[in-house]
């Protein structure tokens, strides 16, 4: 595994061995914003790890450091070459079919290495649609298996289910589930959904105030199902550290801020 190209500031970039992340006293502002302040994250290779934070927390911009799309005003920001990403959108090319979105910037890639790759998100059958034409789930699915045919030892999910309806929503989490337990790469999810972090991740951190203030192993057995006193007692502690819950009272807390940002839904198991 190499070092990805990380640019700018005293970032350093290099090779990573075990891990398949390393975030060491990163700092991040813009112009006067500190959104970033002394941020230590690790994923380990081959682990789940899911990030959740308020809405302007920092969480997309923790992402971008880590696929190389911003740089670090200080620390490191150890990453391997192939990293991948989903974003909540699709981001695909309308002018190319389904298929050519899937290894585009590939220059080896061939017809059935994309069919290969829809096959595993269940879509081998639209390879020759246009994305235009495409469900919101569907184009989801996608944009994951263009991430997946990179075989990446990082994917980097920021907040790829949000936009979906909550029946797409709960497949697709199954889907990433089964996909990454098979690849194994090292995942950071960003959600802002507490429940689905307790669903699907190995670990679970909270980033607020700039820094992450909670990392939580998550040793729930799998396939996972909501319910039951460990899942509610992680699911309340996480609330209760974004400033939700209670988690002495299990009462809403009275102001969560302009945007509500964290949702509590996705009442169903992804697994069933
Ligand atoms: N390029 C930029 N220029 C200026 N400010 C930025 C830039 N990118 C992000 N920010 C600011 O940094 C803060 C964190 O943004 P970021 O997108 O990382 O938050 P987030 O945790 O992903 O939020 P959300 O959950 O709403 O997606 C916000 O206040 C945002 O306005
Ligand atoms: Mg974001």
């Amino acid at each position: 595994m190499t070092g990805g190209p990380v640019t700018g500031g005293p970032v350093t970039d290099g090779p990573v061995t075990q891990p398949a992340a390393i975030v060491s006293g990163v700092g991040k502002a813009f112009g006067a914003r500190q959104v970033l302040r002394d941020v230590d994250l690790q994923v380990d290779a081959g682990q789940f790890v899911a990030l959740l934070g308020a809405s302007g927390s920092g969480k997309t911009t923790l992402l971008r450091l880590l696929l190389g799309l911003e740089a670090a005003d200080t620390g490191r920001v150890l990453v391997p070459a192939v990293r991948t990403t989903v974003f909540q959108e699709p981001r695909l090319v309308a002018s190319m079919r389904v298929w050519r979105n899937v290894v585009l910037g590939l220059p080896k890639a061939t017809r059935q290495v994309a069919l290969d790759a829809l096959s595993l998100v269940g879509l081998a059958g639209h390879a020759d649609a246009w994305p235009g034409t495409l469900s919101g789930g569907e184009a989801q699915r996608v944009a994951l298996a263009r991430a997946l045919v990179r075989r990446p030892d990082l994917l980097l999910l920021d907040e790829p289910f949000a936009a979906l309806d909550a029946l797409t929503r709960l497949r697709m989490q199954g889907l990433v589930a089964d996909l990454v337990g098979r690849f194994r790469p090292g995942v950071l999810l960003v959600t802002h959904d507490v429940e689905e972090a307790v669903l699907l991740a190995d670990r679970v951190m909270v980033l607020k105030d700039g820094h992450i203030s909670l990392d939580v192993t998550v040793d729930l057995p799998r396939p996972r199902r909501i319910g039951g006193p460990e899942f509610d007692g992680l699911r309340d502690r996480f609330l209760a550290e974004l400033g939700v819950v209670d988690a002495q009272r299990h009462q809403p807390a009275p102001v969560v801020g302009d945007d509500g940002p964290l949702r509590l839904s996705a009442s169903a198991d992804p697994n069933a």
